[in-house]
């Protein structure tokens, strides 16, 4: 009835005075548009803000309280979204946090802003990229030289450029497999003595639920150079790899007091989607803004492996919400895929013979 009276009135006071070809355009808006508008929001209203509101309340949080005053942890991908929350996070339980970037301004952002908010002046930031292997090595020697031990290590860091384009870096790896898969790999591998010393540490590797997109992983072309590939391949393609690479690591750490799991942390709204093409973050825009998780909510399960007392004896397994799944392709539990995948990857970053320490 409201909407009525709105009508005649806007018809009274505007489009009556306009010419005929103006009074029919709005007839059409009237009766195409406004009701597609109004079944747009009556839609976002009546599914999208349940949805939400049951995302909230199912949503699990770390419950853990256990402060880590001693603890050193390296976190990568501390400039946004789930890796900066969890720094904040974990600065505030009083660990000692080393932070490598490959954006250095970007990062001294982010530091000061989680020291000032923490008070925790503890925090070593450092440069490292790791889609470039002899940048991942000047940091791991660096950090071998400086530190004696490191607690926890949290290979975070990803990306999803969303581009059709295989790119390829100056050490023959496709980015985003450099980036979320073989860096993280290398840099584990030369810096296990400082997590030995640390024993019982912790190792967390971000996987995704997403490596289903991927499960025919093809080891001779790991980086995408034969045939056509589109982004989800390749993103969950590394995403796969870090979940083999967490099944691999710890049964060769079984013996060492060095734990390692795996994880996937809900669908989050942080800066990885900014980069999809326009159409996709226009369609996605709503759903991103009320359905998606909040990093401080995609962060939780990632602090509950850093923190969580009753972890610290689990290894190999994978983690959504707070606890363990086991929903998640059989690929990961292949071993023969997995100590492939292993061996293919330490030609591929070049380890030499001396730094074979798993
Ligand atoms: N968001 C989700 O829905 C979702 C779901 C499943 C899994 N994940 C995973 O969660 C992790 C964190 O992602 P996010 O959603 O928090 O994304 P984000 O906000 O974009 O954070 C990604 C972080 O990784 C860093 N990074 C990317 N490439 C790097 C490289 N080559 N060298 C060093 N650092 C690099 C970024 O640094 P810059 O700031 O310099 O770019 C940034 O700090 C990723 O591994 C992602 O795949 C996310």
């Amino acid at each position: 009835m409201i909407l009525f009276e709105f009508f005649q009135e806007v018809w009274h006071n505007n489009i009556r005075h306009l010419p005929l070809i103006g009074q029919l355009t709005c007839g059409f808006l009237a009766f195409t548009c406004l009701p597609l508008l109004v079944s747009v929001v009556s839609i976002s209203v009546c599914i999208l803000v349940p949805m939400r509101i049951i995302s909230k309340f199912t949503t699990k949080w770390c419950t853990c309280k256990n402060r880590m005053d001693g603890k050193t942890v390296l976190l990568t991908g501390a400039t946004s979204g789930i890796g900066y929350e969890a720094a904040l996070d974990l600065a505030r339980r009083g660990a000692r946090l080393i932070l490598p970037v490959r954006n250095m301004e970007k990062g001294k952002t982010v530091s000061s802003t989680i020291s000032r908010l923490t008070g925790n002046k503890n925090i070593n930031l450092k440069f490292m990229d790791l889609a470039n292997l002899d940048s991942v090595r000047e940091f791991c020697q660096s950090l071998v030289a400086e530190e004696a031990r490191i607690d926890v290590l949290i290979n975070n860091a990803g990306n999803a450029p969303w581009e059709k384009v295989i790119d390829i870096t100056d050490d023959g790896l496709e980015y985003q497999m450099a980036s979320n898969y073989f860096g993280h790999f290398l840099m584990t591998n030369l810096i296990i003595d400082l997590m030995k010393n640390a024993a019982p540490s912790r190792i967390i590797n971000m996987g995704s639920k997403v490596h289903w997109r991927s499960t025919d992983l093809d080891m001779d072309n790991l980086n995408f150079q034969r045939g056509d590939a589109g982004y989800w391949k390749i993103y969950g393609a590394s995403k796969l790899c870090m979940m083999l690479f967490t099944k691999e690591l710890s049964r060769k750490l079984e013996d060492d007091g060095v734990v390692v799991n795996t994880m996937h942390p809900g669908v989050v709204d942080t800066p990885i989607y900014d980069r999809q093409p326009t159409y996709i973050r226009l369609l996605l825009w709503i759903p991103r803004k009320i359905l998606f998780r909040s990093p401080k909510e995609g962060a939780q399960t990632l602090i509950h492996l850093a923190v969580a007392p009753e972890v610290q004896n689990i290894s190999g397994k994978y983690f959504v919400d707070c606890k363990e799944s086991s929903w998640y392709s059989c690929v990961v539990e292949d071993t023969g895929m997995a100590k492939r995948l292993w061996k293919k990857s330490c030609e591929l970053v070049q380890l030499q013979e001396k730094d074979l320490r798993i």
